[in-house]
């Protein structure tokens, strides 16, 4: 007879505990680049990182390095980042950095040890003194080890596993609810990384419920309450606003991030939030939807109901970006509501999703480092063509000296959670049984991989 503790709900909904292994076991952190990172689709970056014929990047991930290429005008291929030669890594890549980029000069890929080449296709041109392994050096033996590549959203995605299922299917449900806000169509508009003390666990799942604004953020709570829903989708999860009575759930504007949020005047709140938001976060909204919101005390009578101010806001924010010759996707109410407000994509991606724009978090060990991570954040928005902002990546440290105020709040944690984690007094964590399922599910998803941690119910 299964006992209390064997019985997991599916939706997560029973008060659950996970044990600390997966963030401060120096042994589990090794195990995870074979049980985990080899056998799941990641995004490696954006198929913007390599627009042109040649242009590289590579993406660290624990004791491995990727190399993704645009081999042709309409082909991105990946391989390992190794040569087969005596294995030296390819395209050298700093340790503890956030990856390499170029271009493969005259289309070609060239080994610094002994000067072996590729090609973009992966096949080696050139093994000097090649009739020394009489014969025996066939393409199988000398070209580049591939790895599986796709794209979604416009983000590039790879999976070390040959036997992997489609990106499609390991996205899903998450690809099909968000597929209507056509991250494909958006670009960069900020991309800042950094090395955290902690876990790469720790950080990601700072970003991952509103539960914490109160105690973290608590200048945002004069704009609303963030009791919030949090969903298992699958291997990925999402959560969004709500009222603890749950009478929010369902309706986009109040789940959202465009939500209306509370205060006597719903004209005046909805323009000081979104400016504020967009002083004190940098993201999760732009400029056209700030300057929209600070026009609705002139636009609307004072007592305008709140719902009304809501779709008068999104109907300007529309007409603003249209007269810029930026098409605003087709959105239903139903399906923003039912893509809530930020999403987990299983196991280190997090996207905070609007109509125009996404602030979008990886984080991804130090090596096999338990204690260490890097963090990047980054911001895409939807541009006129041709105006989007040349960016690149930088290296911030994280203070609120290069990172915005509610970011820099959410750092202030990590550490002290890492070093939290490791105390004899903790008892395991007790996670939100309603607000907080996204850590959860993370944790049950990755038990599955690591064979270990598994989530068990509070008798
Ligand atoms: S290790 Fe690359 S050419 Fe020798
Ligand atoms: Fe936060």
């Amino acid at each position: 007879m299964n006992t209390k503790a064997d019985i997991i709900l599916e939706d997560l909904s029973e008060p659950l505990t996970f044990p600390v292994d997966a963030y401060v076991s120096r042994e589990y952190a090794e195990a995870e680049g074979g049980k985990l990172w080899a056998r799941v689709w990641q995004h490696a970056g954006r198929v913007e990182d390599i627009p042109e014929v040649g242009d590289y990047i590579t993406y660290e991930i624990a004791n491995d390095s990727i190399l993704i290429v645009r081999a042709a005008p309409d082909t991105i291929r990946a391989y390992h980042n190794v040569c087969p030669h005596r294995g030296r890594r390819l395209v050298s890549t700093p340790k503890g950095g956030n990856g390499a980029r170029g271009n493969a000069t005259k289309q070609s890929f060239f080994c610094g040890f002994h000067g072996w080449s590729f090609d973009l296709q992966g096949s080696n041109t050139h093994i000097l003194n090649k009739d020394d392994w009489k014969g025996t050096l066939t393409h199988e033996r000398t070209c580049l080890a591939e790895v599986k590549v796709d794209t979604w959203g416009g983000w590039i995605w790879v999976n070390m596993d040959p036997d992997c299922i489609s990106l499609r299917e390991y996205l899903e449900p998450a690809a099909g609810i968000l597929d209507p806000f056509r991250f494909e169509d958006m670009r960069y508009r900020f991309r800042q990384w950094t090395v955290f003390d902690c876990n790469w666990k720790v950080a990601l799942e700072a970003f991952m419920e509103p539960y914490h604004v109160a105690a973290t953020h608590p200048q945002l709570t004069k704009y609303g309450d963030f009791y919030a829903w949090s969903k298992v989708q699958g291997l990925h999860g999402n959560d969004g606003y709500d009222a603890p009575d749950h009478q929010d759930e369902g309706s986009a504007a109040k789940t959202t991030v465009h939500r209306t949020g509370k205060g006597a005047d719903a004209r005046i709140m909805m323009g000081e939030m979104q400016r504020e938001f967009w002083e004190t976060v940098g993201a999760s909204t732009t400029q056209v939807l700030v300057d929209a919101a600070l026009r609705l005390v002139d636009e609307l009578p004072e007592g305008t109901p709140a719902d009304e101010v809501h779709r008068h806001w999104l109907a300007s924010c529309k007409a603003d970006y249209a007269a810029m010759g930026v098409e605003w996707p087709q959105i239903s109410d139903e399906q923003m509501a039912t893509a809530g407000l930020a999403w987990h994509v299983f196991p280190n991606m997090g996207i905070l999703q609007g109509p125009t724009f996404a602030l979008c978090y990886r984080t991804r060990p130090y090596g096999t480092d338990p204690d260490k991570c890097i963090y990047e954040a980054y911001a895409i928005e939807r541009y006129p063509q041709g105006q989007e902002p040349k960016t690149e990546w930088t290296h911030a440290d994280a203070t609120e000296e290069h990172w915005r105020k509610v970011i820099a709040q959410d750092f202030s944690n990590m550490e002290m959670v890492q070093l939290g984690l490791k105390s004899r007094g903790f008892r395991g964590n007790l996670p939100n049984p309603y607000q907080e399922r996204k850590v959860t599910n993370l944790h049950r998803n990755l038990a599955q991989y690591m064979g270990i941690g598994a989530p068990r119910a509070l008798d």
